[in-house]
Order: C-alpha cells, then sequence, then structure tokens
C-alpha cells in the first residue's frame, strides 16, 4: 500500500551507506519540476480509510525536527551566479522577463530552451529577458557542478544561481528568490513569467494573445492554468501531502498552475513583498495562491485551452492557438520546434 514510502527508507539506508554519490543518482530521477496539481483533487476523495491515526503522526512529527517539509524564510540567499544589468539596455526594461526553474545538472534542457522558446530575440520588436533560476547541487558535487555551471553562464550569460539545496521542497525558495532578483534588478519588467524547464511553451500566443503589448496595463494581472476548490491532502504516501502544522486550514486559494504562470511586473513586485510575511510552503503555485489571496487579487482567466497541465501530442496548428503544455523533454522540443516555427498555411483561422 506505500509503495513511495518504502522507496523513501530504502533509498535513506542505501544513501547512507555509500554517500553522496547515490544521493546524486537519485536525486536525477526526483522530479524537481512542479507536477500536475490535477492529482491533488482526484486523489483527495479517497484519503480517509489510509490515513494513519493522529497518535502515529504525531509521533512522526516528534521524531524530527524541523519538519523536512519546512522551508526556512525569509531568508537572505545569495546571489552566487548573477547578472545585475541583465534588463538594462538602450531599449529599456524587458517587456516579458522569463524566469526558467532548472536544477543545476540539466545542461542539455537548458540549451534546448535556449533554441527553442527560450530564444529571447524569437519576437521582433519585445523585449524578453531570460533567466534560468537554479540552486546548489548535492555537496560532494558542488565544486565540479560548480565549474561546468561558470563556463556555461560565462558563455550565455542567463543563468541565476541561489545559494540554497536545490530539491524538489525548496522549489518554493527557487521562484522567490527569482522574484526577489526582478525586484531588485529589473522592476520595471512589464511581465515575469515563471516556467518550468518541462514544458512546450509558444512565446508569440503568450505575447501577443494573452499578454497583448499594446493593451492597457493591468496592476493585477496574473494568469495560467486556474486550480480551485481544491485542498491539502493530508496523507504523506502522496507526492503532494501538506501536514496540519505547515498548513492547518482545509482549502487552498485558487491559484495557477506551477509548470507556466505569467503576471504584471508591479504584481509581482506585491507578491515578493507579501511573501515575506507570510508562511511560505514547498507546494510553490499554492503559495503564489496564497499570497495573491493576502493581497485581494484573484488569478484572470486565460483564454480557453491555453495553458495545458497535462501532455498533448504536438500538432502544428493546435499548438500555435496555445501558451504552454506541460511535460516536453529537451530532446522532443529540438525536434518539433523546426515544424513549429515553420509557415503552414493550413491551419484553419480562428
Ligand atoms: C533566435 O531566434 C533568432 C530569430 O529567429 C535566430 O536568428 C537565432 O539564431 C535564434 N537563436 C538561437 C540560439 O537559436
Ligand atoms: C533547502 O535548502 C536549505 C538551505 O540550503 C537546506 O538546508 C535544506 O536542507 C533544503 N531543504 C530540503 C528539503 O532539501
Ligand atoms: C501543416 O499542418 C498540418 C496540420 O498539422 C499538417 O498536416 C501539414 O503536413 C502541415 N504542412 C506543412 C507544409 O508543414
Amino acid at each position: 500500500m506505500r509503495p513511495i514510502r518504502g522507496s523513501l527508507i530504502l533509498r535513506v539506508l542505501v544513501s547512507t551507506a555509500l554517500g553522496g554519490l547515490l544521493v546524486l543518482l537519485v536525486g536525477q530521477f526526483v522530479d524537481s519540476q512542479t507536477p500536475s496539481m490535477d492529482l491533488r483533487s482526484l486523489i483527495s476523495t479517497e484519503l480517509d480509510e489510509d490515513t494513519p491515526s493522529p497518535s502515529l503522526r504525531k509521533f512522526e512529527w516528534q521524531a524530527r525536527t524541523p519538519h523536512p517539509l519546512d522551508l526556512r524564510y525569509p531568508h537572505s540567499y545569495p546571489f552566487l551566479l548573477n547578472h545585475p544589468n541583465k534588463c538594462d539596455g538602450p531599449r529599456g526594461a524587458p517587456f516579458l522577463l522569463m524566469l526558467v526553474m532548472t536544477q543545476p545538472q540539466d545542461v542539455g534542457m537548458r540549451q534546448a530552451i535556449r533554441e527553442t522558446w527560450g530564444n529571447e530575440t524569437l519576437i521582433p520588436g519585445v523585449i524578453i529577458r531570460r533567466l534560468f533560476v537554479l540552486g546548489l547541487p548535492p555537496p560532494l558535487f558542488t565544486k565540479e557542478i560548480h565549474t561546468l555551471l561558470k563556463e556555461e553562464d560565462k558563455e550565455h550569460g542567463d543563468l541565476l544561481q541561489v545559494g540554497f539545496l536545490d530539491t524538489y521542497v525548496n522549489l518554493t525558495l527557487k521562484v522567490l528568490m527569482g522574484l526577489k532578483w526582478m525586484a531588485q534588478y529589473c522592476p520595471n519588467a512589464q511581465y515575469v513569467l515563471k516556467v518550468d524547464g518541462d514544458v512546450f511553451l509558444n512565446p508569440s500566443f503568450l505575447v501577443q494573445k494573452v499578454l497583448q503589448p499594446n493593451g492597457p496595463p493591468r496592476p493585477d494581472f496574473i494568469t495560467g492554468y486556474i486550480y480551485k476548490n481544491t485542498g491539502p491532502i493530508r496523507n504523506p504516501a502522496y507526492k503532494w501531502y501538506m501536514p496540519q502544522e505547515l498548513y492547518l486550514q482545509d482549502k487552498y486559494p485558487p491559484y495557477c498552475g506551477g509548470p507556466g504562470y505569467v503576471m504584471s511586473g508591479p504584481l509581482a513586485l506585491r507578491i515578493s513583498d507579501v511573501a515575506q510575511t507570510l508562511k511560505a510552503i514547498y507546494l510553490e503555485d499554492v503559495f503564489v495562491g496564497l499570497c495573491i489571496e493576502q493581497l485581494g487579487v484573484k488569478p484572470t482567466p486565460p483564454p480557453p485551452d491555453t495553458f495545458l497541465m497535462f501532455r498533448r501530442k504536438y500538432e502544428h496548428c493546435a499548438f500555435h492557438r496555445l501558451a504552454l503544455v506541460h511535460h516536453f523533454q529537451p530532446r522532443e522540443l529540438l525536434q518539433i520546434w523546426r515544424d513549429f516555427q515553420s509557415v503552414n498555411t493550413t491551419c484553419p483561422v480562428k
């Protein structure tokens, strides 16, 4: 009944025995990107029979302090690789700042993104700036990986490395430090996109149809796939487990799914501020939902079916009419990109 916990225990045993090497190897298989959150609502109905007794759970909590899902925030994590002048330039502040979440070892993923949807000069006349946000690799490998990262950064000038351990649980720190960077070095960006590395993104659709460069300013704007009427999963066997001691309420506010959401610059600044005053939780997209709720802001619905949290098979015309599809690997991005960029006049006008 408990495959996840079983494998966890095994993982702990093995990695203690063999040290950091296995931590790194296992880490490769643990998806650091935001998973599709639909499952949360799907499985929340079948939790009750499997929930351990309160006293057992209480014992579990007390046995480890602080709680492994707890975050140290606010805290001033240092920027270890930084580009303070990224947003300067003769043409002024960027229209869109892309904050792309990857892990230190995702070298191939970053390269594929640079050559596809992360290309800053894809849309004529629209200033886009891209930064990959990452944390620290597992301790044993810090030195080797840091040398590689420095080289990669020297060549591309687009890594923002922040001084905390890069794990799934720490993803919220990554997003909040990305926003903090924006507040410090790029406060006049008109829009900020938070996006995971394992997606397909259609920047033209995002810019022209969702953000609309010639439209009126929208200070309270945030959009993406909107989750409503969801709540915490209290069963520790599930990936998005949320213990009561870290989040007491039994509902989550409306929030935009983590694979990709975009907000106005002014709202990004206010989220960054209000985040300092709330208790951060490790589900990054839910936490941003809590921040905007505190600010009295509701997510704006995007054009229907344009942010897909589940994979869809590539199809030229369909992909030109959407903004984002979750679950695309680097190799697939490179495979479809040439076709996606080609002009295809057979697409029905819509
Ligand atoms: C980015 O797009 C421009 C314009 O389409 C193209 O000339 C350039 O080669 C692209 N850059 C990369 C790294 O693919
Ligand atoms: C998050 O990062 C902090 C700072 O590096 C680290 O101490 C902590 O272990 C990390 N948390 C997890 C769950 O990885
Ligand atoms: C245009 O797109 C349609 C639908 O995806 C596809 O069947 C067709 O082969 C494409 N044509 C060209 C010239 O790429």
